[in-house]
């Protein structure tokens, strides 16, 4: 038996990175998947994957932070399997690192779009479904930037920040319904996300710095992401409501210090 047996999930951001590891983990627990991203060809290589794992498991291109494609993604769960258990709103944008001076309205309104309005809107319509069942685990993707600064960009860190608040005022917005909201905060990920920072410094030879700053000194894989999403996603996690769960080697739990030379 898997953890997820039975259940109906959504996953979206599943074409890469932490979505993809979270999809392929759901499905190996045990839950159908709908695999929603706005890239349709990863996100049916991520299906293809599940499928030839043994998993079940349904493609879709959708933007997250568009109203209409989240009613439509939810309405084509609800189609393919019957009922909804579990969303994992997972989709990020990082925006890159713009100067503050140089950052503009728009820049700030398509993060926040993607990274805080689609946690939103998966949560509005996930959650008026899962209030009628009295059940549902619903599991949005924050990270240590929302947590302090120096893990992103401005308008970045605030979206990751939002998303923390979000799933704390959303768990009360459910309040008696037996519907959990819950938020992860991942440290420094390999991801499409962050390519571009491990190119870099294995094109330095530095990357054996990679996360030295956590007390784990080093950075995670996707897998390790999925498996707090699995747990959250589970009735294992059914007193677990309304956090922001960090998993990130430590780095939220230590001050910056400098370490004595070996
Ligand atoms: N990688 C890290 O170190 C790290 C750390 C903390 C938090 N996160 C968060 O983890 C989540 C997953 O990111 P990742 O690191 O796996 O990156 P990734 O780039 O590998 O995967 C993100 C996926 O989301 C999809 N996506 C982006 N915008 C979308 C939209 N509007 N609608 C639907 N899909 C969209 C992309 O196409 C991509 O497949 C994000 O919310 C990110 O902010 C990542």
């Amino acid at each position: 038996m898997g953890r997820l047996n039975g259940k109906r999930a959504i996953v979206t951001g599943a074409g890469s990175g932490i979505g993809r590891a979270s999809a392929l983990l759901f499905a190996k627990e045990g839950a159908s998947i709908l695999a929603v991203d706005k890239t349709g060809d990863a996100v049916t290589e991520t299906v293809k994957q599940i499928a030839a794992a043994g998993g079940k498991a349904i493609a879709m291109a959708a933007d997250a932070g568009i109203e209409a494609d989240v009613i439509a993604y939810m309405q084509r769960a609800l189609k393919e399997f019957g009922g909804l258990d579990v969303v994992y709103a997972n989709a990020g944008i990082s925006g890159g690192l713009v100067p503050l001076f140089e950052q503009t309205v728009e820049h700030w309104q398509e993060i926040l779009r993607v990274n805080l309005i689609g946690p939103f809107l998966a949560i509005k319509h996930a959650g008026q479904h899962m209030v009628g069942q009295k059940a549902g685990s619903i599991v949005c993707t924050a990270s240590v930037a929302g947590l302090r600064a120096n893990a992103g960009g401005n308008p970045y860190s605030a979206s990751k920040a939002g998303v923390i608040s979000l799933v704390q005022t959303a768990a009360n917005s459910f309040y008696g319904t037996g519907v959990r909201v819950n938020a992860i905060c991942p440290g420094l990920i390999e991801t499409g996300m962050t390519k571009p920072i491990f190119d870099m410094a294995r094109e330095r030879g530095t990357d054996r710095n990679i996360g030295q700053l956590n007390p784990m000194n080093r950075y995670g894989e996707p897998r390790e992401i999925a498996a707090m999403a699995a747990f959250l996603a589970s009735d294992e996690a059914s007193y677990v409501n309304g956090q922001a769960i960090a998993v990130d080697g430590g780095l939220s739990a230590t001050h910056p210090f400098r370490r004595p030379r070996p």
